[in-house]
């Protein structure tokens, strides 16, 4: 089956920056929000996106305007039918994420493929609640999705391999690399990468090193480009938190618990750039300030 036209539902951090990479591509892009004031923010983050692109040299400015141009927002899902692939990336709150495909099965074509951008909830719940099990997968872009060259290709045990094959075609299509996996609770990247921080914090909690030296120590030990609490402090400790809490519920595995001061940060709405303050403070354009205020 070949993709042309696209729908992203959600247009907040990573709804953007799906739907710009779609453009970037050359796919008609439709984008829904709830409300117009939510399309218009994401435009502004697709914008200042795109002329970073620019400025990269990435692409040039004919490149960005023409991406821009494939883009489209609404506020209802109706639009959507239409659409051969329709990307989800909501709230990771089960409910919410089956609402939108209850609506969306009632309004796209059978042969429509469903995707959830889901970091760590269970495909096939949201495929089992929809008329095409066999066309549902999940597609796990990372942050920020105009730079991450990866995507997950998840099939969920009912996900059919000519879904996975059209998903596989159309990742390598955006220019980025499908790594495809089973529908388990953290995909490749999460299952690895979440006992990594919270071990981190743990070492930290129990006063191994400062926040600073255990992030130099990844940086400049392990050549990473940002260290544990760079990068809890950028994806955000209450979506730490939440990956962590699925995690465990699924295996048990203490190295998945998560560590009470990450519990106490997220309470204390320590929630990282994005609320100005994490493991480091942050200034009102979210750059890091230098000091390390945390204790
Ligand atoms: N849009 C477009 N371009 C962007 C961008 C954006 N939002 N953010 C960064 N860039 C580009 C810059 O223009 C620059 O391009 P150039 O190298 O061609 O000049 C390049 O990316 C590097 O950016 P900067 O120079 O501003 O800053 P850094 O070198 O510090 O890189 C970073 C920033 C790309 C975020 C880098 O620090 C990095 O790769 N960090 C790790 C990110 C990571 O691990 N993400 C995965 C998180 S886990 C996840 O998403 C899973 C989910 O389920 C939680």
């Amino acid at each position: 089956m070949e993709i042309t036209k696209v729908g992203v539902v959600g247009f907040g951090l990573m709804g953007s920056g799906i739907a710009q990479v779609c453009a970037q591509a050359g796919f008609d892009t439709l984008v829904r929000e709830v409300d117009q004031s939510f399309i218009d923010k994401g435009f502004a983050r697709v914008d200042s996106s795109l002329a970073r692109v620019v400025k990269a040299g990435r692409a040039t400015e004919d490149q960005a305007k023409a991406a821009r141009g494939r883009m489209r927002g609404t506020t209802s899902l109706a639009d959507f039918n239409d659409r051969d692939l329709v990307i989800e990336a909501v709230i990771e709150v089960i409910g919410a994420k089956k609402q939108v495909f209850g609506e969306l099965d009632a309004v796209c074509g059978p042969e429509t493929i469903f995707c959830s951008n889901t970091s760590s909830l269970t495909i096939v719940e949201m495929a089992a609640t929809t008329k095409r099990p066999d066309r549902f997968a999940g597609l796990h872009f990372f942050n920020p999705a105009p730079v991450m060259p990866l995507v997950e290709v998840v099939q969920a045990i009912t996900t059919s391999d000519a879904t996975v094959a059209t998903l596989h075609a159309f990742v390598t299509k955006l220019g980025k690399t499908p790594a495809v996996c089973k529908d388990t609770p953290g995909f490749i990247v999460n299952r690895l990468l979440v006992p990594y921080l919270l071990g981190a914090i743990r070492a930290l909690e129990q006063g191994v090193a400062t926040v600073e030296d255990i992030d130099n120590a990844v940086k400049l030990g392990l050549r990473h480009p940002m260290g544990p609490f760079e990068l809890i402090d950028y994806t955000g400790l209450d979506i730490n938190l939440h990956v962590a809490n699925i995690l465990f519920e699924e295996f048990r595995d203490p190295s998945v618990a998560p560590p009470a001061l990450l519990k106490r940060m997220v309470l204390a709405g320590r929630l990282g750039a994005k609320a100005g303050r994490g493991f480091y403070e942050y200034d009102e354009k979210g750059q890091k300030k230098p000091s390390t205020p945390t204790k």
